[in-house]
């Protein structure tokens, strides 16, 4: 049966948008039978960029693309949304501290949240791409006091793609072989990606390659993959960004029977996470939500990590709080 959905894409005209939207368009992520709708947001300024970009999804002559609106307010933008894909943010530019970021895509992501609030489709399902993301999304959910909370996501699906793909490549397996990777806490160098629960071809990853590669390589390449990104492509990662967001919005609506993955999500205090927090946890999707799988092994090991990842979210979100931001 043919269904439609309104995404509506921030940033639309920049490197992550111009991944993204081909592939919104041509039914990855909603699937052959699902109608699009695509609202794309950017500032004045990009708009032009954004409707050249438009036109191209024209030529494409997508199958399931039925329209293509540009705008530069937030209110139109979300109209009606059912998946708001928030990945225009404000970079750090020279000079700037960290509560100037902050306080910076406050001013981006607060508005964008109440503009959800008052025009976003009921079930809507807000994936925050745009960095910080899950203090982003943080604010963003604080902005919008009618929407449930678990309609609030972080990307960390490429994080977690990312350790897949490393393990994958150290044992000399297929990605689809990796299971039960968990990437814990924020996206960013503090990140803590876990194999504590994983298998690769059902065998225990812990069993198959030794602490010391864990420890020295694995957990810190997955943490600082997209500086590694930049020093090598001369450009931050967009391709893989997109995809990833792909991912986790594919599985968000259609599920993910028999295996998880990770996404930053809501903390209801699961494995000492202060609730409230958008942190990175063990998730799987059930009838259109995310769950917060239960019960995971938390050696010390892992629990040191998560912990310190958490107190860096604690730091941001106490820095917006400070600032009034929180709506
Ligand atoms: P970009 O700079 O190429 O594009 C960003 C776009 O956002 C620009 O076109 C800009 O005009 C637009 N924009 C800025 N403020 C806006 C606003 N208020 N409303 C609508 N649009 C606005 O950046 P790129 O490479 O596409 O990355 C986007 C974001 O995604 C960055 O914050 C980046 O750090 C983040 N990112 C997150 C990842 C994750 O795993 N969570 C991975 C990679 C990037």
């Amino acid at each position: 049966a043919q269904s439609s959905m309104t995404v509506t894409v921030t940033g639309a005209a920049g490197q992550i948008g111009y991944a993204l939207l081909f592939r919104i368009a041509s039914g990855a992520m909603l699937g052959p039978d699902t109608r699009v709708r695509l609202r794309l947001l950017e500032i004045p300024a990009a708009v032009r960029a954004a409707e050249g970009t438009a036109l191209e999804l024209s030529d494409c002559a997508f199958a399931p693309l039925d329209s293509v609106d540009v705008t530069d307010r937030a209110t139109s933008a979300f109209d009606g949304a059912d998946v708001a894909l928030l990945v225009g943010a404000r970079p750090r530019s020279a000079g700037m501290e960290r509560g100037d970021l902050l306080e910076a895509n406050a001013g981006i992501f607060g508005p964008q949240g109440r503009a959800i609030n008052d025009h976003a489709a009921d079930g809507v399902r807000v994936l925050v791409v745009g960095n910080p993301a899950n203090t982003n999304a943080l604010i963003a959910a604080a902005n919008a006091p009618d929407v449930p909370r678990d309609r609030f996501t972080a990307m960390t699906r490429l994080d977690h793609n990312r350790a897949v793909a490393q393990l994958a490549a150290k044992l000399g397996c297929r990605t689809a072989d990796v299971e039960g990777v968990t990437i814990w806490g924020n996206h960013s160098a503090s990140q803590y990606p876990d194999v504590t629960n994983a298998t690769a071809g059902g065998q225990p990853v812990s069993s198959l390659v030794d602490e010391a590669w864990l420890e020295s390589e694995f957990i810190p390449r997955v943490a600082k993959r997209g500086a590694e990104i930049i020093d090598v492509r001369g450009a931050s990662s967009a391709a893989s960004a997109a995809s990833a967001a792909i991912d986790h919005v594919r599985d968000w609506v259609h599920g993910t029977p028999g295996r998880w993955t990770s996404a930053g999500v809501v903390s209801d205090g699961s494995y000492g996470v202060p609730e409230g927090l958008v942190s990175s946890f063990p998730v799987q999707a059930v009838d259109g939500r995310w769950e917060i799988m239960q019960g995971l092994d938390v050696p010390d090991f892992s629990r040191r990590r998560i912990e310190a990842s958490v107190a860096e979210l604690e730091a941001e979100r106490d820095a917006v709080r400070v600032l009034g931001l929180l709506g």
